[in-house]
């Protein structure tokens, strides 16, 4: 096993990443029949009917993908007021995060993020060996000036979530504007956007005002949050035409499955599903903050599908007391968030299941 020494040396410091529990996983564990699983932000009202129709009718597994996405391409130009040459599509935004940081990351480069962000800019950081600056949080959210200070000329990436995964929070569009204005122009930011249907904020971003301002911008989504299409693996990044065209080398060729592709375009011609996801998670997530100061816990408010709460203690132990009966939740020391867990919004039934079980822990 000699071979072992020489593997990429920012790969040694890695785990591998652990998801959400599975629901098989829990119940076979504690002989349950009946499981809440909100650990991984997924849309509780499932995927939309008419994607599910042509997921149903699907035959044709032995022919490859259309390799360029072409219609899916085409219904998200229409969506987003750009042109398909603006658009990659990927097996999950994931896999466009993994694309760009393989595009510009080395270890004699640097990319900057918030403390508290999603793990995986850390990740494909670390992979390729690239140093990366972990910006403080302010208010649990993210500090710009403190990202500002980090820049320097071995800076080639920034990431930001908006709204962030775990804490919810977001950034408005003067926020990031102002920001934007003062990133040199070699530098690239990546917006992801995987929550940003939830978003009932005023004042957040405008992206084709961003877009035309800034080519120093890339923007990424996700079909697998309100769409809920986790299990197909899809989603998608947008911006200047060049960069995505150097991006679309390093994509492989069949990246994204025929069933995803379809589905995903039934998906986002289907604003009623869409409308309503958003409305049940408007109203719950209100409920959820009553329902949480009523026993007197702290949350993050959030622009997305889950809540960040803080309980004070181990919160590790508390998502084993929950697993115990049956509800699934997300601790996020992970995240550098030891008291804190990550709940998604469920609907009515499920919430109330997670409120009732919680408070048998806590007491
Ligand atoms: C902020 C953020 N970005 C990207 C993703 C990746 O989503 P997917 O690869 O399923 O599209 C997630 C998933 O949890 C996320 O929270």
């Amino acid at each position: 096993m000699d071979y072992l020494k020489y593997i990429n040396p920012g790969i040694k410091s890695i785990n591998t990443y652990e998801p959400g529990k599975s629901i098989e996983e829990v119940m076979e564990k504690y002989n349950l029949k009946n499981i809440v699983k909100l650990a991984s932000n997924e849309n509780s009202l499932g995927p939309s009917p008419k994607a599910l129709e042509v997921i149903n009718n699907f035959k044709d597994v032995h022919l490859y993908p259309d390799g360029d996405g072409l219609k899916l391409k085409s219904k998200i130009s229409e969506i987003e007021n750009i042109n398909s040459d603006q658009i990659i599509l990927g097996n999950g935004s994931n896999e466009i995060l993994e694309i760009i940081s393989q595009t510009f990351l080395s270890p004699v480069t640097e990319s900057i993020f918030s403390k508290h962000a999603f793990i995986v800019y850390k990740l494909a950081s670390k992979v390729r060996g690239s140093k990366f600056h972990e910006v403080d949080a302010c208010k649990w959210g993210h500090d710009l000036n403190g990202f500002l200070k980090k820049i320097n000329d071995k800076t080639r990436l920034i990431f930001i979530a908006n709204p962030n995964n775990p804490t919810g929070t977001y950034l408005s569009h003067k926020d990031i504007l102002e920001f934007l204005k003062k990133v040199p122009k070699k530098v690239l930011v990546v917006i992801d956007l995987a929550y940003f249907e939830y978003v009932t904020a005023e004042d957040y971003i405008e992206t084709n005002e961003i877009l035309d301002k800034f080519p120093n911008v890339i923007f990424t989504k996700s079909f697998s949050k309100i769409h809920g299409l986790s299990a197909l693996r899809i989603g998608y990044g947008f911006g200047n035409k060049t960069l995505i065209e150097i991006m679309n080398r390093v994509r492989q060729p069949f990246n994204v499955n025929t069933v995803a592709q379809k589905a995903a375009i039934e998906s986002l011609s289907d604003q009623r599903y869409l409308k309503n996801s958003i409305n049940q998670n408007t109203k719950e997530r209100l409920y959820l903050y009553k329902s949480l100061e009523i026993i007197g816990m702290d949350y993050i408010p959030s622009q997305g599908n889950f809540i960040c709460i803080d309980t004070k203690t181990s919160a590790k132990n508390i998502f084993e007391s929950l697993l115990q009966k049956g509800v699934i939740v997300r601790p996020i020391d992970l995240y550098g968030m030891p008291t804190h867990i990550r709940v998604t919004i469920g609907n009515r039934t499920e919430n109330n299941i997670f409120l009732e079980k919680f408070k048998e822990v806590l007491s």
